[in-house]
């Protein structure tokens, strides 16, 4: 069964983050075709990148990469829950995103973006990201706007038609994920 990391993309006290990432885990446990789990990159207490080799050589040194680099390692494929700052993604997730490569490669993700425009303009700012990490990143996205699925741009209370927005990116996730299957074997044969 894949298995199916929901990255929380903000570690900002007060984060809406976090409610986001659990209503995507609640939608997808409901599915019941792979295994999810939701990652809190503040468990990790990452610092700001401090590895001192380029992460695609894999010879990572600090305790707390050594973790990360683990948890990232055990998933197929991933959903990123990022706000949009500065018509950005954070720099928190960034940040995670940055301290590793081969983990992340030959898999799948999609996306939920939150903010004045449904967090797309950080989207896009990610999925270039992705493309250098070689990861196959999907095409339905999930857009929550901060006027219409937040009351009082704070209590998340995301609208009816947003449930089928995260089932139709899932979809493409598990199949990109599974697809990708071989190419994660290969590579693993020869590293
Ligand atoms: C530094 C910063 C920059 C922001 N820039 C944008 C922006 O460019 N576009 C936008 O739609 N919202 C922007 N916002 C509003 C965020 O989308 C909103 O605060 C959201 O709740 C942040 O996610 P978080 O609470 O999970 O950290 C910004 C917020 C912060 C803190």
């Amino acid at each position: 069964m894949i298995r199916l990391g929901i990255i929380i993309g903000s570690t900002r006290p007060g984060r809406k983050a976090e409610a986001v990432a659990r209503w995507v885990y609640e939608i997808a446990q409901r599915r019941g075709d792979a295994e999810y789990e939701v990652v809190d990159i503040q468990d990790f207490n990452l610092p700001l990148l401090d590895e001192p080799m380029p992460p695609s050589l894999g010879q990572y040194r600090q305790p707390h990469t050594l973790a990360w680099a683990e948890k990232i390692a055990s998933f197929d494929a991933f959903v990123f829950v990022t706000p949009e700052y500065n018509h950005g993604t954070s720099g928190a997730l960034k940040n995670a995103i940055d301290f590793l490569y081969r983990e992340w490669n030959n898999k799948a993700a999609g996306f939920v973006g939150y903010g004045g425009a449904g967090g797309v303009r950080a989207v896009e700012s990610l999925r270039l990201v992705m493309g250098e990490l070689q990861v196959a990143d999907v095409r339905a996205q999930v857009m929550l706007s901060l006027f219409t699925d937040f009351e009082n741009f704070t209590v998340f209370k995301p609208g009816p038609h947003q449930e089928a927005a995260v089932n139709a990116m899932l979809d493409q996730v598990l199949a990109w994920g599974g697809a990708l299957k071989t190419l994660r074997e290969q590579a693993a044969l020869s590293s």
